[in-house]
C-alpha cells in the first residue's frame, strides 16, 4: 500500500479551515440585533414602532394587489406611492441595517405599477420583496429573541425541599440531580433510596407549575408536562417502588413517559430562546 504523506498545502488548507470557519450560504447566524432596534421597542418606545413600520409596508404591499385584481388603477398608485415612502422611512430607522433596503427597487415597483401592466408589477414586487425575505430569514429569530421571548434566567424559584431561592436555570440543576437519584438508584437494585428521592425529585418538579405564571396568564398550559401524564407517571414509579419486586419494565417506561412528556417537551418549546439568550448574556 501506498503510505505517502499527506501534502502539506492539504493539511495546511485544513488547519486554516478550523482556524476560521468560512460562512456558507446555509449558515444561519443568530446575533443580536443593533443596539438602535431598541428604541422602536418597548420599554424604550411606547409602541412597537418597528412592527408597525412593518404593517404599513405589508399592508400597502397587498394594497397594491388587491386593486390590480380588482382593475382599481387609482388605488394601485395611490398604495405604491405609499408603499415607497414607507420603505424608504423604513430604511432609516436602523443605521446597521440600511443595506437591506434596495431604494431602486423600490421607486422601479413604484414606476411598473404606473404602467397598470400586470406582468411587470409582478417581476417589480419579486425584486422588492426578495430584500424583505432577505432581511427576515436573517433577523427574525434575534428579534423575537430579544424582544418577544420572556427571559427564564430573570426568574427565581423557591426550593421546596431546602427552602432555598435560586436563579431557574440553578434550579433546573438541581431537578436534573433528583432525577438521577432515582435512576441511579433504582439501576443499581437499591429501592429504598430511588424511593426516598423519588419524593424528593416528584416535590422539586411538581413546584415548577409556580413559574409558568410568570410569563402565561392561562392556566391550560399546565396541562402539559406538568399536568396529568406527569402525575400519572410519578404514581407508576412510586407504585413500583412500593412492591417488594418492582418491574424494571414497567419502571423505565413511566421513567420515559415523564422525560419525554415533561422534560423534553418543556425544553423543545422553552429552551432554544433561552439557550441563544444565555450566549449573548455570556460576553
Ligand atoms: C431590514 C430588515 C427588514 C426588512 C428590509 C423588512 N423587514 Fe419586515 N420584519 C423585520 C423584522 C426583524 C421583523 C420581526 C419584527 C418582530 O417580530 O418584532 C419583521 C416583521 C414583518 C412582518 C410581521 C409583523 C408581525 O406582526 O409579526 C411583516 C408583515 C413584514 N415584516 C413585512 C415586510 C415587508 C412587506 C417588507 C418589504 C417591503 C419588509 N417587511 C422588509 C425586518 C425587516
Ligand atoms: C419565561 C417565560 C415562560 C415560562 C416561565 C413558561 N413559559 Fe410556556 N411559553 C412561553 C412563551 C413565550 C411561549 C410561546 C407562545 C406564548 O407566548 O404563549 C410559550 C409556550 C408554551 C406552550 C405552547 C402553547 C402556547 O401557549 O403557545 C405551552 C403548552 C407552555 N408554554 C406551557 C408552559 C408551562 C406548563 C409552564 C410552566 C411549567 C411554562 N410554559 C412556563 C414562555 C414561558
Ligand atoms: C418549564 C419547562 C421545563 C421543564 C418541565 C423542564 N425543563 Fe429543564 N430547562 C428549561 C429551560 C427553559 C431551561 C433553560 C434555563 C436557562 O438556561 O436559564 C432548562 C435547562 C435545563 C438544564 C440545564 C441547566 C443549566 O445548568 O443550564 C437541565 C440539565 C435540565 N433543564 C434538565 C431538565 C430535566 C431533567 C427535566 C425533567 C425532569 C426538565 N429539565 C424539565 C425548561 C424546563
Amino acid at each position: 500500500m501506498n503510505k505517502s504523506p499527506l501534502p502539506w498545502t492539504f493539511v495546511f488548507g485544513v488547519v486554516l479551515l478550523f482556524l476560521a470557519p468560512p460562512l456558507g450560504a446555509k449558515d444561519l447566524v443568530v446575533k443580536p440585533p443593533p443596539e438602535s432596534m431598541s428604541k422602536l421597542y418597548p420599554p424604550e418606545s411606547k409602541e412597537p414602532k418597528w412592527i408597525q413600520q412593518m404593517h404599513k409596508m405589508s399592508g400597502h404591499f397587498g394594497g397594491v394587489f388587491v386593486n390590480m385584481r380588482e382593475q382599481d388603477w387609482e388605488n394601485v398608485d395611490r398604495h405604491a406611492a405609499a408603499l415607497v415612502e414607507a420603505y424608504e422611512e423604513t430604511s432609516k430607522l436602523i443605521p446597521e441595517w440600511e443595506d437591506y433596503f434596495d431604494l431602486d427597487a423600490a421607486r422601479k415597483f413604484a414606476d411598473a405599477a404606473q404602467s397598470h401592466n400586470p406582468e411587470q408589477i409582478g417581476k417589480a414586487a419579486g425584486a422588492l420583496g426578495k430584500t424583505c425575505g432577505k432581511c427576515h430569514r436573517e433577523n427574525y429569530v434575534s428579534v423575537w429573541t430579544r424582544f418577544h421571548w420572556p427571559k427564564f434566567s430573570a426568574i427565581q424559584i423557591t426550593d421546596p425541599v431546602d427552602e432555598k431561592e435560586m436563579e431557574f436555570g440553578k434550579y433546573m440543576g438541581l431537578v436534573s440531580g433528583s432525577f438521577k437519584g432515582v435512576t441511579v438508584n433504582f439501576g443499581e437494585g437499591q429501592y429504598d433510596r430511588a424511593h426516598r428521592a423519588l419524593r424528593t425529585f416528584k416535590t422539586r418538579y411538581l413546584e415548577l407549575r409556580s413559574v409558568c405564571a410568570k410569563c402565561h396568564t392561562n392556566d391550560d398550559v399546565k396541562l402539559f408536562y406538568v399536568g396529568a401524564a406527569a402525575e400519572e407517571a410519578f404514581a407508576g414509579m412510586d407504585r413500583e417502588l412500593t412492591k417488594k419486586k418492582p418491574d424494571p419494565g414497567q419502571f423505565w417506561r413511566h421513567v420515559g413517559t415523564l422525560g419525554q412528556t415533561g422534560c423534553k417537551r418543556c425544553h423543545l418549546t422553552h429552551r432554544g430562546y433561552a439557550i441563544i439568550q444565555n450566549v449573548w448574556e455570556a460576553d
